[in-house]
């Protein structure tokens, strides 16, 4: 038996064992991704392959803490309802010894391909890093084919997270990686047939082409077209915090502009933050039979190794986003729910045509829905929602908007904020550990995890001011099992 089977074996004991504890935990989700057991990071291989859509996830199933990564595994056809299918890949082999780290999916003829980053380090904690590749015929069974790229001269071994794509037929691959000097970077590479792969040099990176200091490593890359404009998507490490802006230790953000692929160069403007939250990292997107083009990113970012959530104690942690729609309109990535999502709609409230008045409020109870709130008019001060022991906080005449929460390590509440001129929409989820907030139709996005008193169902609408707008509220069914 190989080491990486051997393995597989260790993780599905695992699992079975802890099964009752994890599941026993109230802060499971009821409609996100999670970890069976272990740890979840970064979404990996989001692909469509033979009628099905596939997500893979950075995983660790023996502790709650990263370490030799295996990818997670599941599967759809409606991305609502998800089964759990057999880890893809797992660590092991010389070239991935201590992690089969994050990358990316393609399909060519019947065969998928898998494309990642194997991570090895020795007992100094020395890095190397190979991209290999992993392939198979069913999407269930894969069979690594070890390295097809190693790092390039000028570069240190902070070199991973390969993106691959099409375009205009020819093959291509997004790379975070680390200049000798220390910058952070995105890399590309080429190739005709997913095998032989060449080096076409930095597309950005931290002080090229009019960029600022962005970071001494920039992870997980990914270059879409939308609209004729090409968006690369990139987590830079090592940015200082800017007014309301780059307050997690990581950053997600985007750089938008065009590519001349021939050349391999990126005519670019500057790097814009995605989502305002506390826990968004590493998104990952995909274009599917449809055209849309779909995110999943990791609902975590990276916290000190001393902090501890509370799910840690029921021995997981971290989630998926939900999967989002991308759109590029008035030089904005805009990022919303997909519709699909509709499929978790239970029971409806609606408060329609409501005029609040000042001091006035509208309460009602919701633990695990979705709401979608059309702001008509609004004059005054604040509009104020509170959600559980979490608020969302509207001032009009600042233009900024508040996400506060109860911190799960300080004993108090924390924020995070974006100015945003007109508030007119609310679209958000909520489950029974996150919220997703999404402001006019995904022109803001603030992700996070919450970890309220779990008796806390009381939702209060409150303005200063005055306000008039429609409300409606749908519960959501439970389509996690696990
Ligand atoms: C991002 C990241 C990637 C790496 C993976 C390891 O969260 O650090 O760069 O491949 O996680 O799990």
């Amino acid at each position: 038996m190989s080491i990486s089977n051997e393995i597989i074996i260790k993780a599905n004991q695992h699992v079975k064992t802890h099964q009752s504890l994890v599941g026993s935990d109230p802060y499971r989700l009821h409609y996100h991704l999670m970890p069976t057991v272990g740890l979840l990071n970064d979404p990996n291989g989001f692909v469509y392959y033979k009628g099905q859509y596939h997500v893979f996830y950075q995983w660790n199933p023996f502790v709650t803490a990263h370490g030799p990564k295996f990818w997670g595994h599941y599967v759809s056809t409606d991305l609502v309802h998800w089964k759990e299918v057999p880890p893809a890949i797992a660590p092991g082999d010389w070239y991935d010894r201590n992690g089969c780290y994050s990358g990316s999916a393609a399909v060519l003829g019947d065969t998928l391909y898998l494309f990642y980053t194997g991570n090895v380090k020795d007992e100094q904690g020395n890095r190397e890093s190979y991209q290999c590749l992993a392939v198979s015929e069913d999407g269930i069974h894969f069979e690594k084919k070890g390295p097809i790229i190693h790092v390039p001269e000028g570069y240190t071994e902070h070199f991973r997270d390969p993106k691959v794509f099409l375009n205009n037929g020819k093959w291509y691959m997004v790379l975070g990686a680390q200049t000798i000097e220390e910058q952070g970077v995105a890399v590309l590479y080429s190739s005709p047939d997913l095998q032989e792969w060449s080096f076409q040099g930095i597309l950005a990176g931290s002080g090229y082409h009019g960029l600022g200091d962005l970071g001494y490593m920039w992870e997980c890359p990914d270059l879409v077209e939308l609209d004729g404009t090409d968006i690369l998507l990139v987590c830079p490490q090592g940015m200082d915090p800017n007014g309301f802006e780059y307050q997690n230790m990581f950053q997600s953000g985007y750089i938008a502009g065009k590519m001349d692929y021939k050349e391999g160069k990126f005519n670019h403007g500057p790097f814009v933050e995605m989502d305002r939250g506390f826990d968004f990292y590493a998104p990952q997107t995909m274009e599917d039979p449809n055209g849309r083009r779909i995110l999943f990113g990791w609902m975590g970012n990276a916290i000190e190794s001393d902090i501890q959530q509370p799910t840690t104690k029921f021995n997981w942690i971290h989630a998926l986003t939900l999967p989002r729609e991308l759109e590029w309109k008035k030089g904005k990535l805009l990022q919303r729910p997909v519709e699909e999502l509709k499929l978790l709609r239970g029971e409806e409230t609606r408060y329609l045509n409501v005029n609040l008045k000042d001091n006035q409020q509208l309460s009602f109870n919701g633990q695990v829905f979705e709401m979608k709130m059309a702001i008509d008019r609004m004059e005054g001060e604040t509009l104020t929602i509170q959600i559980g022991e979490s608020k969302l906080i509207y001032h009009q005449r600042e233009g900024v908007f508040t996400f506060q929460r109860k911190s799960y390590y300080l004993s108090d509440q924390e924020s995070r904020h974006c100015y945003l001129k007109d508030l007119k929409k609310i679209h958000l989820f909520k489950d029974t550990s996150s919220i997703e907030i999404f402001l006019n139709d995904g022109e803001e996005v603030f992700t996070s995890r919450v970890f309220d008193d779990i008796e806390t169902d009381e939702i209060v609408v409150h303005t200063s001011g005055s306000v008039a707008m429609n409300l409606l509220k749908w519960d959501l069914h439970r389509v996690t099992s696990y």
